[in-house]
């Protein structure tokens, strides 16, 4: 690549810059103008993969926690999925609650046995296994998603998290092991995992291997108490993984004109003001409508009120990503 302009390049070097040209021309034995294409190339196609690394991060990873149980912990996992994934990007989900609803979701019923279930994958990563799988093998694609794929739950997954807590080093780093071993592949833009509603170890040791977490917030009293409890959580998972964040915490299942909204609202701005994301996603009868189909709601009612909210809420995570 030849510059057009070199004549006006050259007079705005400065000094130093022009030293270290003529000395670098000197020694390759190069003329100066060859020289400072070759340089001006090269911060070309650092820029291009700074660039593509910015859009393509190797699976950012962010957790949906809260120990309030009902929360919409599930519900919000399924439909960021699918609409960053109708944005093209492409989706690891984890599901880490034994319970599997974000696994049924996404095609795989809780009373199916897969042999390459999540707590295999712990298992084989705490070396409880003769022989080591490659995490492809753990990695399912989703039914009807040809972007999202699934590592999935199951409700053995229990037994699993009782071997990974009674390892407190091994236990404790298994998720960022699996993580690690996800990025490998260099196929994900967004590694999304559900939890379960606790703040324990298991949920501790996937927030070791986080990026990012999202929390989602019903404006009652107790649910309030579960997103302060989890943001205190995170602190202390922090003194493992300093680089958690808090992306943000959202209100969900919001009926707007009840007393306990009026109220509790307010207080969720006040405590954690800019944390709060916007976009408040509205209480819908479509969500169960959904659920029982075994659907994210998003795909189920793509243009419903409750698809655009979370098209909102996603847009403002990722802007926040990118800030
Ligand atoms: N926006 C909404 N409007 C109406 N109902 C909702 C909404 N979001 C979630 N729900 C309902 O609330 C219940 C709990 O939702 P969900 O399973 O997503 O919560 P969770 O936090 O994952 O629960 P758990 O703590 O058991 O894992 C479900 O019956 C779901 O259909
Ligand atoms: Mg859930």
């Amino acid at each position: 690549m030849a510059l057009k302009n070199r004549k006006t390049l050259f007079t705005t070097l400065s000094k130093d810059s022009a030293q270290q040209l003529d000395t670098l021309a000197s020694k390759t034995g190069k003329p100066k103008t060859r020289v400072l294409d070759e340089a001006v190339e090269t911060l070309y196609k650092q820029k291009e993969v700074e660039d593509m690394e910015q859009q393509h991060p190797q699976g950012t990873a962010i957790t949906i926690a809260t120990n309030k149980g009902g929360a919409g912990k599930t519900t919000s996992t399924a439909a960021i999925a699918d609409i960053l994934a109708k944005k093209g990007n492409r989706i690891l989900l984890i599901d880490a609650d034994p319970q599997g609803n974000l696994s049924k979701r996404f095609g795989f019923a809780p009373n199916a046995f897969p042999e390459n279930y999540l707590g295999e994958l712990i298992q084989d990563r705490m070396d409880h296994r003769d022989a080591h799988r490659d995490i492809s093998y753990y990695i399912n694609p989703s039914e009807g998603y040809s972007n999202i794929d699934i590592i999935v739950s199951n409700l053995r997954l229990d037994g699993d998290y009782s071997a990974m807590n009674a390892e407190s080093i091994k236990g404790t780093t298994v998720f960022r092991t699996i993580i690690e071993d996800v990025r490998a592949l260099d196929v994900y833009d967004y590694i999304l995992i559900d939890t379960r509603p606790s703040l324990n170890n298991e949920v501790g040791a996937v927030l070791v291997a986080s990026d990012y977490v999202m929390i989602p917030v019903e404006p009652t009293e107790d649910a309030i108490f579960g997103a302060d409890a989890t943001i205190k959580f995170m602190a202390t998972c922090r003194r493992m993984n300093p680089a958690l964040k808090l992306l943000g915490i959202f209100m969900t299942k919001v009926y707007n004109r009840t007393k306990s909204f009026q109220e509790a609202a307010p207080v969720i701005r006040d405590s954690w003001e800019s944390s709060v994301f916007k976009t408040i996603i509205p209480r819908s009868q479509d969500v169960d409508n959904a659920g029982n189909e075994g659907k994210p709601v998003t795909t189920m009612f793509p243009n419903k009120k409750i698809t655009k909210k979370y098209e909102q809420l996603v847009e403002e995570a990722v802007n926040r990503i990118h800030a």
